[in-house]
């Protein structure tokens, strides 16, 4: 079984010294990489910046990138070659317009960044998934969760979406614990329980691979 993996958040610069990113810290995916490796999957990890080190099975090869364009050019390298993909990374959506080549120094009262939209990775590749292949993605959302995470499903052409609790004291960034729901193309809703990351991470993949070998063997 081969693996491709997103994780970590991306940093979008605007000049040498500063960038846009968001609070991930990667453990998620870097949990979930390692629980693949585990059951004896090969995985590629395609994972933005991060404090974790990489995954210390020789199963598990750790692709370092920055922007959410070099997280697509590593991802789509691996996509074709892979059985099962999974997009844990929270992509920045947006990217500012330019980049300074030198430090932007202080001047008026207000600064007004313009921001350009980034490529969807995961929609990007869905659009060339074959049928062999099976896509997992995740949502982070903060109203009508069910219905946001299934159109999701649908826009981005994943066989299941891992729904993440905001509401849930010790859920998302930053924590070593998480409470998901997953989502299914029929409409069935899976709840797991409040848990480390690491063993929410081996359950997710069982459910991935017992849901993989059922579609496709
Ligand atoms: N994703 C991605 N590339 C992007 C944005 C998101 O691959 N540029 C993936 C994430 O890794 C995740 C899924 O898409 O698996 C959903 O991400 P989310 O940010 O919730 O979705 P968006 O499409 O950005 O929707 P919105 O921000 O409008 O809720």
């Amino acid at each position: 079984m081969r693996v491709l993996l997103t994780a970590g958040p991306t940093y979008e610069p605007l000049d040498p010294v500063r960038f846009l990113g968001n609070r991930s810290t990667g453990k998620m995916g870097y949990a979930l990489a390692e629980a693949f490796a585990a059951t004896g999957a090969t995985v590629t990890l395609i994972s933005g910046p991060v404090a974790l080190p990489p995954p210390a099975s020789p199963l598990v090869t750790t692709v370092r990138v920055e922007t959410a364009q070099q997280m697509y050019e590593a991802a789509a390298q691996a996509a074709p070659l892979a059985d099962i993909w999974v997009f844990a990374a929270a992509v920045a959506d947006y990217r500012p317009a330019t980049v300074a080549a030198e430090k932007i120094k202080k001047a008026g009262e207000t600064l007004t960044l313009e921001l350009v939209k980034n490529v969807d990775i995961a929609a990007t590749l869905g659009q060339s998934k074959r049928a062999e292949q099976f896509a997992v993605g995740f949502a982070l959302e903060t109203t009508d969760e069910l219905a946001h995470a299934q159109d999701k499903l649908h826009r981005k052409n994943f066989d299941l979406v891992v729904l993440n609790s905001l509401r849930d004291a010790g859920a998302g960034f930053g924590h070593d614990t998480n409470k998901v729901a997953v989502l299914d193309r029929a409409g069935q809703v899976l709840n797991f329980e409040l848990q480390a990351k690491s063993e929410l991470a081996h359950a997710l993949v069982a459910l991935i691979l017992n849901r993989y070998a059922a579609v496709y063997a």
